[in-house]
């Protein structure tokens, strides 16, 4: 009986606790919320407008340009996967990657690359790059700033270059957040529509899912539907390769004719969320943040890393807020799945 009334009371001290460790985070927010000197209406695309109210946000979202990392297959330098494996030239015969494609690196570089790359083809002053302006979609808060200003349809349905002006910020604080209150925040329609075609409304999501929604409005697999060039998902059916290649057939579509075979052939482009989903993390509700954006501490204060990179570059404050096992242990479990797959 005793045992059974200490073990309850050290479970009620624990809850507590909690309780209050939840608080205190809740308490901490509310303050830098109700601190907020300047007033932010609208879309604001402008990441050093928020540098003030939230330092430690901004901060280590700028070390996302930085290019020190490397691991035994990712890093955040640029490599020309062309020059390592030059049979993608011929795989890739007749379409815009066999001319060029790199390795991805951080948020910071996003438009500096999409405007140095082979593929888009022209500067981005001229107004008749090879390239529809739907090609900017995933590269900075100007492009639900300008979405909201001339039309969603309006804005797939042009040339490339011809929004190179207006889109100068790279990937930042209005993508992932509704700049007004800083909550998460869906701001691309392609996510919103794909969810409304599987009968889900995204507006329903819970906090823990919106850490993996906000970054599936452009780590997905998606196409360029119809002559208006619309920024579709492929997710109709489901997000398995099995299902999108079905959807895929339905609707007749294919990313190019191979030159030399005259093969119609799909690329998949970076599916990070879908196959995310099929993993045991994803099947287990851990989210893209828990691994890639974890909780730093400043001077007393948590907060959210927004240096987002390989989680293999900070494993004591990634894996091993879960997981027991020692660095080494856990940098080898990353290590062999991936062997497997390159090989
Ligand atoms: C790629 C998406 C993304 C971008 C870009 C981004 N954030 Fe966040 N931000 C998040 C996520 C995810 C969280 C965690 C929210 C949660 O768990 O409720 C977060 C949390 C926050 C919070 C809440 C406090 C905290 O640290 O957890 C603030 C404030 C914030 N971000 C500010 C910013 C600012 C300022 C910028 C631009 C410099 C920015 N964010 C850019 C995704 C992003
Ligand atoms: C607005 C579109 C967009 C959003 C939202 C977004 N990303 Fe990215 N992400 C990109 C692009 C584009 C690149 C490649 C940039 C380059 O190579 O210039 C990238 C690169 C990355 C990289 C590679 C960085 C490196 O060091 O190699 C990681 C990791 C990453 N993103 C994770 C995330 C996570 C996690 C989220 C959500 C919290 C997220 N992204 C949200 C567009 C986005
Ligand atoms: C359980 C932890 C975990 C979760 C959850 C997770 N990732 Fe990752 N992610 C990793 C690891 C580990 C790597 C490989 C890093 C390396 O090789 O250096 C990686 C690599 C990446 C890369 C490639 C980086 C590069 O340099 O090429 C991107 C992009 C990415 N993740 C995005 C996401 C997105 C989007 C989500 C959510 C849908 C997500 N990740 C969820 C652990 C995770
Ligand atoms: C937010 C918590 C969390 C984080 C962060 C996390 N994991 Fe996990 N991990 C889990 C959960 C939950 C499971 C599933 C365990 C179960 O249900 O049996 C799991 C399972 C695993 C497994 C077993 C996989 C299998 O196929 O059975 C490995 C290996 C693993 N994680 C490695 C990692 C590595 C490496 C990292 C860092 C890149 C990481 N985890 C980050 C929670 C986490």
């Amino acid at each position: 009986g005793w045992l059974l009334f200490g073990g309850s009371m050290v479970v009620v001290f624990v809850l507590g606790l909690c309780v209050s460790a939840l608080m205190e985070r809740r308490a901490e927010l509310a303050s830098v919320f109700n601190n907020r000197k300047t007033v932010i209406e609208g879309i604001e695309a402008r990441n050093e407008v928020f540098k003030s109210d939230f330092p430690r946000e901004y901060q280590t979202w700028t070390e996302t340009a930085k290019t020190d990392f490397q691991s035994e297959f990712n890093g955040n330098v640029a490599v020309d996967v062309l020059e390592q494996r030059p049979e993608m030239v011929v795989l890739w015969a007749g379409y815009a990657f066999s001319k060029d494609y790199s390795t991805p690196r951080g948020h910071m570089h996003a438009i500096e690359d999409i405007t140095a790359t082979l593929r888009t083809g022209a500067p981005a002053t001229a107004t008749d790059g090879p390239q529809p302006s739907t090609c900017w979609t995933c590269k900075s808060p100007d492009v639900p700033r300008m979405m909201e200003a001339i039309g969603v349809d309006a804005f797939y349905n042009n040339k490339w270059g011809a929004l190179g002006d207006e889109i100068v910020n790279p990937i930042g604080c209005a993508d992932c957040h509704e700049p007004e209150n800083m909550n998460l925040h869906i701001s691309r329609p392609a996510l919103i529509e794909a969810f409304e075609r599987q009968g889900k409304d995204i507006t329903k999501a819970t906090p823990q899912e919106m850490r993996s929604l906000v970054c599936a409005q452009c780590h997905v697999e998606y196409y360029f539907k119809g002559d208006g060039k619309y920024l579709t998902f492929p997710w109709d059916k489901g997000f398995t390769v099995e299902d999108m290649d079905a959807y895929y057939d339905e609707a007749g579509f294919y990313d190019y004719i191979h030159k030399l075979s005259r093969t119609p052939i799909l690329k998949a482009q970076h599916p990070d969320f879908e196959i995310a989903q099929m993993g045991i993390h994803g099947q287990r509700g851990v989210s893209c943040a828990d691994c890639h954006m974890p909780y730093k501490s400043e001077g007393g204060v948590k907060f959210s890393d927004h240096h987002i990179q390989s989680p293999l570059a900070m494993i004591d404050r990634t894996c091993q807020t879960c997981h027991r096992e020692s660095e080494e242990t856990l940098r080898n479990n990353v290590y062999e799945r991936q062997r497997k797959a390159n090989e």
